[in-house]
């Protein structure tokens, strides 16, 4: 499995155990994984993270490619959480096929479980022995509960045969090139992860399980962005464990946000004056630092600045540098000194 894949199709990324995901050319791609399970005369088949609505052509496209039947014959769902970019296509999958069970934690599937699948056949991993499962065909699935990255009720899933763990939204990534991770997705994976997941200590948690699975994971494969191998996973553990995210952010800088606010704004005014009104908002429109989320700076209907997330430091000086980039050499030397100043 290389990285110059045809997206357009499912990708077989170990035996078994394919890529069915969409959208991996716009900014948010979304990893769904179909298991076939063959063994002791019989077979099974399981589908990680579903995914949108949106993406339920493609989804039934891919898995029809490469199991007979398509979903139609999909035994079991596993969900990580459940917001809609994960479940979106669980209803229509059940209105298809009526013997589908769905495999979630209880705190996940209280609320799934709203979109009208309150008669699906559940199966809470609450209630797993050990948190694994032994399947008809001898494969063994480890959960691994996950709380609060980013939700209470998340769970991973861990296939101890292909030693892939897939670890939903944690260590997703927005802005991938391709199927497999680089060291240039860290950017998308920082971005992502400052915004969503709510604190370092549960992203903590998290690492140690992963340090503690036996056998080690040889793939780290998230719901986002590029699948995780061999020794990028050390790398990105490291720096995950290190890196302050949600809450962490807003309540470090909460008390100096509207000062830094304030202060950006003071500097628009003067930005727009050096290098023009019309050029100052075409840079704003248009800035998007690479690998980072869109709108990590939030405009109000006055053109002024209401809003910062993520890490707010890194946001301005990514803001401050685009600007300087479109500057004269005229333009720079007149706005530098305030920019050193803003960045204090
Ligand atoms: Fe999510
Ligand atoms: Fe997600």
């Amino acid at each position: 499995m290389g990285n110059h894949n045809n997206l357009d199709e499912a990708i077989e990324i170990s035996a078994g155990i394919y890529w069915v995901g969409a959208g991996t050319k716009t900014f948010l791609s979304r990893n769904s994984f179909l298991r076939i399970f063959e063994g002791n005369k019989t077979s099974g088949s399981l589908l990680i993270d579903p995914g949108p609505t949106s993406d339920f052509v493609s989804l039934s496209r891919k898995v029809s490619s490469v199991l007979p039947g398509g979903l139609l014959n999909i035994n079991l769902a596993f969900i990580n959480h459940q917001d809609p970019d994960v479940v979106g296509v669980l209803p229509k999958m059940y209105a298809m096929n009526r013997r589908l069970n769905v495999i979630a934690t209880e705190d996940t599937w209280r609320l799934v479980s709203l979109n009208g699948l309150s008669s699906v056949r559940f199966r809470s991993i609450d209630q797993v022995q050990d948190q694994r499962l032994v399947l008809p065909t001898g494969h063994k699935l480890q959960f691994i509960p996950t709380p609060y990255c980013h939700f209470r009720g998340a769970s991973m899933i861990y296939d101890l045969e292909s030693r892939i763990l897939f670890t939903g939204d944690f260590l997703g990534g927005v802005e991938a090139s391709g199927l497999i991770a680089t060291e240039e997705n860290w950017a998308g994976v920082k971005a992502f992860h400052q915004i969503y997941m709510p604190s370092n200590e549960a992203m903590k948690l998290a690492v140690k399980k992963i340090r503690a699975l036996e056998p080690t994971p040889l793939a780290l494969a998230p719901q986002h962005g590029g699948l995780i191998k061999g020794d990028l996973i050390e790398l990105f553990l490291e720096r995950i464990s290190e890196l302050p995210v949600g809450l962490d952010i807003v309540t470090t800088v909460n008390d100096r946000l509207p000062a830094m606010i304030a202060g950006l704004n003071e500097v628009l005014d003067a930005v727009k004056e050096t290098m023009g009104e019309y050029k100052v908002e075409r840079i704003l429109k248009l800035f998007k630092p690479e690998g980072e989320y869109p709108s990590l700076i939030t405009l109000g209907r006055d053109g002024l600045v209401k809003d910062i997330k993520g890490d707010p430091f890194e946001a301005i000086n990514a803001l401050l540098n685009a600007f300087m980039d479109s500057a004269t050499e005229q333009q720079q030397k007149l706005l530098r000194p305030m920019f050193n100043l803003m960045m204090l």
